[in-house]
């Protein structure tokens, strides 16, 4: 089976719904920032911190790249992801691209105490989940196969959402 991978805003549920969708399909889990971290020894605001956004979004491609080369995966993809057209046409091409939906509310709710998102480090937070929602919600939705609305709904109800929609894919 081709990769599941899983796009979405920070906070969206990427690592816990792609965890429990891999222990349901038997498939293996990996998570993008978790291999980056794994790989350079350092946390990501550290990564940022020395090499800037944009070493971090090189080791962000080369991971991306790597990781998808592999069958049988969830991925769990960091929210910036898609700002670089080459990895929307690599997510395209190499599985299933599944889009978390949830609204800038509720994803600042979910992020409002992470110290680890250097990007939300700044004077007014909430504000910033809007903007990058804006910005990148279309980018989203032009690589998704499939939408789920997070909303309110729990990991394990993504996850059913999920299922049912890869059965009418098949
Ligand atoms: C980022 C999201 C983070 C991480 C980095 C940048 C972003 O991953 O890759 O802090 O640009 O939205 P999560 O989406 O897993 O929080």
């Amino acid at each position: 089976m081709t990769c599941l991978i899983l796009i979405g805003m920070m906070g969206a549920g990427k690592t816990t719904v792609g965890r429990e969708l891999a222990r349901r399909r038997k498939m293996r889990f990996a998570d993008c920032d978790h291999e980056i971290v794994a790989r350079t020894g350092v946390n990501i605001p550290t990564i940022f911190e020395i090499e800037g956004e944009a070493g971090f979004r090189r080791r962000e491609a080369q991971a991306l790249d790597e990781l998808t080369a592999e069958p049988d995966l969830v991925l769990a993809t960091g929210g910036g992801v898609v700002l670089d057209p080459a990895n929307r046409a690599l997510l395209a091409a190499r599985g299933v691209v599944i889009y978390l939906d949830v609204p800038p509310q509720i994803l600042w709710e979910r992020t409002r105490h992470d110290r680890n998102r250097p990007l939300l480090r700044v004077e007014n937070p909430r504000q910033r989940i809007e903007e990058l929602h804006r910005q990148r919600d279309p980018l989203y939705r032009e690589v998704a196969d499939i939408i789920v609305e997070g909303g309110r709904c729990n990991p394990g109800a993504m996850v059913r959402q999920i299922e049912k929609a890869l059965q009418a894919l098949d």
